[in-house]
């Protein structure tokens, strides 16, 4: 079975366990905590049709690239580019991609113990009887207090740490496979009650009916942004778990079951929502509270509520984890095969140094929300930073790097397990990779950046 993993080598067992685990790294906070929020920002539907422009181009290229490099590799992100292109300087793009892992894991943490939290206020009943007006005064009032998340945040980090130390293939592999169908059917639930609440015709229009005067240069990087971070791409992630995938696996059949559950996974959150956002009067642009207080309003309006908000949070929760647990493992794969130091040493440094960088990130929405830099707070700053350009960057050396340096030969060699797959999408793939995802990146990045 591990034939093509050298001994000391972990990896994934089946089939089912790569797209659990590749699925269970893109779907997480990004798709049911993030995407909604920053469609709210940015006025909603001509902001989503952007983002799915840009998974189609750019992301689900990047990450079939990434695919490729990794498995052709079979090593972790630094690695695998210094193997295929020994001395050059490729690496570095593993090394931003280790970086930008690290800046994601320190504010994305804090937000995973937020639905600790929220588990706990579930349990103990915490949400009944209030109005929406009341659990966002709640929401905020517990982000800006200085001990209570930081808590759940080292809570989850050391959760993460855990499982990360355990290795790659039982724990993550089977967790996943049972947890993300179960988050699937769940969000199902929360869509029919969302549905025929009052407001829901307002909210799908929100959603889904472009009106083109709201979106601005900054949105559009947003939306590049988000396709990179809600696929977990442009950092090295997917060609970590890439070297963890068996040579006979359909690559390219993969990328495309991951960015499409992703997609879908991150529509259905929207549509569980939006209409609550409007049926209970909450600002669509609220920001990063927007489905802590509108779920919670959502659950105090169907029967068994109680239930279905334990489910939800806990299931959350778990996205998170799957998520954490993959950024945790490109820093911990890259520190124990490239300075050669134990895995048990990398991890305790990675997960120690991460929750290091997210006190601040915790404090920014209450002691430290003064502190800012470039007009953000440490958390805004971060989040902004590596999705909108770490990320993206990351992301446009990487399909140079497939395109250009490793060339059409290479890059077809792998995709079709050594000719046994055919793969009609090459020419495609190496127009986008060679031309037109670089392209659309460099013209969004420095559009958005405000630099033409
Ligand atoms: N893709 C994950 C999400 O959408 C977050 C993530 C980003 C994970 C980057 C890994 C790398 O929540």
């Amino acid at each position: 079975m591990h034939q093509n993993h050298s001994p000391e080598r972990d990896g994934f067992a089946s089939r089912l366990g790569v797209l659990a685990a590749v699925a269970g790294s893109a779907v997480g906070l990004g798709n049911i905590w993030k995407f909604p929020y920053i469609t709210g920002k940015n006025g909603g539907a001509a902001f989503v049709l952007v983002y799915l422009v840009c998974i189609v181009i750019i992301g689900l290229p990047v990450m079939l690239s990434e695919f490729a490099i990794g498995r052709g590799a079979k090593r972790n992100a630094v690695g695998s580019f210094k193997k295929l292109a020994p001395g050059a300087p490729w690496y570095l793009t593993g090394l931003w991609g280790v970086a930008a892992a690290f800046i994601i894991l320190a504010y994305y943490g804090v937000v995973a113990g937020w639905t600790l939290e929220y588990i706990f206020s579930a349990v103990t009943n915490a949400f009944a009887g209030k109005t929406s007006v009341a659990l966002e005064a709640d929401f905020l009032s517990f982000i800006s207090q200085p001990f209570r998340p930081l808590l759940w945040q080292v809570v989850f980090m050391l959760l993460t740490g855990f499982i990360v130390l355990a290795g790659v293939k039982s724990g993550i592999e089977r967790a996943s496979k049972i947890l993300m169908p179960l988050l699937v059917v769940l969000i199902l639930v929360l869509d029919v009650r969302a549905l025929t609440l009052p407001g829901a015709m307002e909210g799908l229009s929100f959603l889904f009916k472009p009106d083109f005067s709201k979106l601005t240069a900054v949105g559009v990087l947003e939306a590049l942004g988000h396709a990179f971070f809600t696929l977990s791409l442009g950092m090295g992630i997917l060609i970590t778990y890439g070297s963890y995938i068996n040579k006979n696996e359909n690559l390219a059949f993969t990328a495309f079951q991951v960015t499409a559950a992703d997609t879908i996974i991150a529509l259905m959150a929207g549509v569980a929502i939006f209409p609550a956002v409007f049926a209970f009067n909450i600002e669509p642009s609220s920001g990063a509270g927007l489905a802590f207080i509108t779920l919670p309003n959502v659950f105090l309006q169907m029967p068994g509520g109680y239930v279905f908000s334990i489910l939800f949070f806990t299931l959350l929760a778990i996205a998170a984890l799957t998520s954490t647990i993959s950024l945790l493992e490109v820093v911990v794969a890259c520190f124990s095969e490239e300075l050669k130091i134990s895995r048990t040493r990398a991890t305790i440094v990675g997960t120690v140094s991460i929750i290091l960088l997210g006190i601040p990130c915790s404090l920014s929405q209450g002691v430290m929300a003064d502190f800012k830099i470039f007009g953000k707070n440490v958390f805004d700053l971060l989040e902004f930073a590596s999705s909108n350009i770490m990320l993206p960057s990351g992301g446009l050396i990487i399909a140079l790097f497939a395109g250009w340096y490793l060339g059409r030969n290479k890059i077809e060699k792998e995709l079709s397990n050594d000719g046994s797959l055919s793969a009609g999408y090459m020419p495609t793939f190496m127009l986008l990779v060679k031309f037109i995802a670089p392209i659309a990146i460099a013209v969004v990045f420095l559009h958005g950046m405000g630099l033409f």
